[in-house]
C-alpha cells in the first residue's frame, strides 16, 4: 500500500488479532476468499435497483453476482425459489431489521420484540434506537427464574397488546428457541413473524440448531456472525398473496437505501458456498461444542452462567453474583489485558447499568474457526477463572 499510516494500523489489528483469544459471539475470522471479493474492482460499481431492473447502465457482472448470491442463499437453507425470496442488499444488520418494519408495519404500530437487558437487539424496537421511536415496542423478557423463554406469558401478552410484528432471534440468549410455539402465538393474535438469526445463522446452515424457515414469514440475518461472511445482511420472505417480498424490496430499495454495495454482495456469495461445504456443518458442530465446554467448566469452577448452560454458540456469565463477584466492566477490562476478548453485557434481571452491568458474553464462533476443540476452551475457562478470582 501506498498510504503507510493505514498500513500500518492495518498489519498492527492483523496481529492484534492473531494475539488474542477471541471470545467475542458476533465476530469470527472471514477467509481470505471472502475478503478478495469484499476489496475487488465491483466496489467501483453504482448498481442502483434489482438485477435486470437496474437505474445504471454496465451491469453485465454486477447482475450475475447478485443472481448467485441470491441462488446460493435459498440453495443453503433449502428453500424453493417460487416460496421464498430473499434481498441480499443491507449494508447491515440493522437496516435490514429496519426494512423489514418500514415494509410491514404502520408508522407507529406495535412491534412486540425482547428487551435489550433479557438479550433483545437494539433493533427489535428499544427507544435509544431509531425502531423504538418509529414504531411502539411491545418488551417481553425471560423467566425470572429458569431465564428462558416464558412461553405462556408471552402469548398473554402478545394477545393483549396484539402487536402487527413479533420478533424472536436476539443478541444475547444461549438457548434454543421454539419456533413453533412462536408461529402459534403469532397467528394467535394476528401479527407476522419476524425471526432475526444474525447470531444463530451459521449454526442453521450447518444443521446443528433448528431452522426457523418452517415458521416464520420474514427471517433477517447478517452474515459476519456464525455464518463467518463479510459484514452484512440478508431479508428472507415468504412469496405468497401477501407480497411481503415486493414490499420488503421496495423499502430496502429506494425505500432505505441507494446503491449496493457490490462488492459486499460478491463476498455474501462467497460465504455462502463456503458454508455449503461439508466442513461447514462439522464447523458448526464444534462452535456449539465448544460452548458447551467453556460452559460446562465454568460452571464447575463456581461462576453463574446464565440460564444454566448454552444450546448454542454463546454463554453469558453472570460476574456480578449479587455483588460477590465483579461487575462485567471490570471482567472485559481484566481479561483483555489477559489475552482473551469478550464484551460486557447485562443479564437477566439486570440490577446495575448497560454500561456497568452484571455480566460478561462470551461465544466460540471465532475460536473454533481458528481450529480450537473442547480441551482448548477447557484451558480458556481456566484462565478466565484464574483472572477473575485475582
Ligand atoms: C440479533 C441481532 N440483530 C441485528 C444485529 C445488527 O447487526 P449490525 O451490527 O450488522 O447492524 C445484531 C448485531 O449484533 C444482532 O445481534
Amino acid at each position: 500500500m501506498k498510504d503507510k499510516e493505514i498500513e500500518k494500523l492495518i498489519s498492527q489489528e492483523k496481529k492484534r488479532q492473531r494475539g488474542v483469544v477471541n471470545l467475542i459471539p458476533s465476530e469470527n475470522y472471514e477467509s481470505e476468499d471472502v475478503l478478495k471479493a469484499l476489496g475487488s474492482v465491483l466496489d467501483n460499481k453504482y448498481a442502483e435497483g434489482y438485477p435486470h431492473k437496474r437505474y445504471y447502465g454496465g451491469q453485465t457482472y454486477t447482475d450475475k453476482v447478485e443472481d448467485l448470491a441470491r441462488e446460493r442463499a435459498l440453495k443453503l437453507f433449502k428453500l424453493a425459489p417460487k416460496k421464498w425470496s430473499v434481498n441480499v442488499q443491507p449494508l447491515s444488520g440493522s437496516p435490514a431489521n429496519l426494512a423489514v418494519y418500514l415494509a410491514t408495519v404502520p408508522l407507529g404500530g406495535k412491534i412486540m420484540g425482547m428487551s435489550l437487558t433479557n438479550g433483545g437487539h437494539l433493533t427489535h424496537g428499544q427507544k435509544v434506537s431509531m425502531t423504538g421511536k418509529v414504531w411502539q415496542q411491545i418488551a417481553y423478557g425471560v423467566d425470572s427464574k429458569s431465564e428462558v423463554v416464558n412461553y405462556i406469558e408471552l402469548e398473554k401478552l402478545a394477545r393483549k397488546e396484539k402487536p402487527a410484528l413479533i420478533v424472536c432471534g436476539y443478541t444475547a440468549y444461549s438457548r434454543i428457541v421454539d419456533f413453533k410455539k412462536f408461529r402459534k402465538i403469532a397467528d394467535a393474535c394476528g401479527a407476522l413473524l419476524m425471526v432475526d438469526m444474525s447470531h444463530f445463522a451459521g449454526l442453521v446452515a450447518g444443521e446443528a440448531y433448528p431452522s426457523p424457515f418452517p415458521y416464520a414469514d420474514i427471517i433477517t440475518t447478517t452474515t459476519h456472525k456464525t455464518l463467518r461472511g463479510p459484514r452484512g445482511a440478508m431479508i428472507f420472505s415468504k412469496i405468497d398473496s401477501r407480497e411481503l417480498n415486493k414490499k420488503i424490496d421496495k423499502a430496502v430499495f429506494p425505500g432505505l437505501q441507494g446503491g449496493p454495495h457490490m462488492s459486499q454482495i460478491a463476498a455474501i456469495a462467497v460465504a455462502l458456498k463456503e458454508a455449503s461445504n461439508p466442513n461447514f456443518k462439522k464447523y458448526a458442530k464444534q462452535v456449539i461444542k465448544n460452548a458447551q465446554a467453556l460452559a460446562n467448566e465454568l460452571m464447575r469452577l463456581g461462576w453463574k452462567v446464565v440460564s444454566g448452560g448454552t444450546d448454542s454458540h454463546l454463554v453469558l456469565v453472570d460476574t456480578w453474583m449479587g455483588g460477590a463477584g465483579i461487575s462485567g466492566t471490570e471482567a472485559e477490562a481484566r481479561l483483555e489485558r489477559g489475552g482473551i476478548i469478550c464484551n460486557k453485557n447485562t443479564i437477566p434481571g439486570e440490577t446495575r447499568s448497560p454500561f456497568d452491568p452484571s455480566g460478561i458474553r462470551l461465544g466460540s464462533p471465532a475460536e473454533t474457526t481458528r481450529g480450537k476443540k473442547e480441551k482448548d476452551m477447557i484451558k480458556i475457562a481456566r484462565k478466565i477463572d484464574a483472572i477473575l478470582r485475582k
